[in-house]
């Protein structure tokens, strides 16, 4: 694999396919141990993980469901500073056993803003997973109980991360070159 140009920058091979696919199914795994007979509801937030969701989804051999939703986030009153909200969710939460597919946590701002929307909805249980995070970069409490890999705080694209709209079919993952 070689360097690629996406808009004006240029990224480098990272974690390739097969690493991503034995990440992905060490992930299933557990998801399928801890949650066989509790048809678990993923909810995958678009736009970044639907790749991620879609393998990850497939890796499942229990009962489970899966719907997507995206995230819109506005201003709030000076106390509760900026909301996230989702558009898309029809599905009841109540009792459900709910489980977030996220492309990557970075700061965590996007996931400490909306988990009390989902709390709210009194699940049966609310776990996340993520495909990456960063830990040097994660400034709100936001804890992936489920994560493939934990990356550098490095800007990524490919495996439905994109730079500017480009670069999520890129079935590999590319590192910003420094
Ligand atoms: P927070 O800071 O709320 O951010 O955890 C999560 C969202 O930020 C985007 N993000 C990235 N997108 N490569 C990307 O393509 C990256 O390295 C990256 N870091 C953060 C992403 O939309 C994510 O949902
Ligand atoms: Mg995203």
């Amino acid at each position: 694999m070689s360097d690629i140009k996406i808009h004006d920058k240029i990224f480098e091979p990272f974690i390739s396919k097969a690493k991503i696919a034995e990440g992905v199914k060490k992930v299933a795994a557990e998801i399928n141990r801890d949650y066989a007979g509790k048809n678990p509801l993923l909810l995958g937030i678009l736009n970044g993980s639907f790749i991620f969701a879609a393998d990850l989804f497939r890796e499942l051999e229990i009962e489970a469901e899966i719907s997507f939703i995206k995230l819109v986030s506005y201003k709030g009153t000076s106390s509760t500073g900026n909301v996230v909200t989702s558009i898309g969710l029809e599905e009841q939460l109540a009792d459900r056993h709910i489980i977030i597919v996220e492309d990557i946590i970075d700061t965590g701002k996007t996931l400490h803003s909306f988990m009390p929307e989902l709390q709210n909805r009194k699940p049966a249980s609310l776990k996340i997973a993520t495909f990456l995070t960063k830990p040097d970069a994660l400034k709100y409490p936001v804890k992936a109980d489920y994560n493939v890999f934990e990356i550098e705080h490095k800007f990524v694209v490919g495996y439905g991360l994109d730079y500017d709209g480009l670069g999520r079919n890129i079935p590999e993952l590319y590192i910003l070159k420094a």
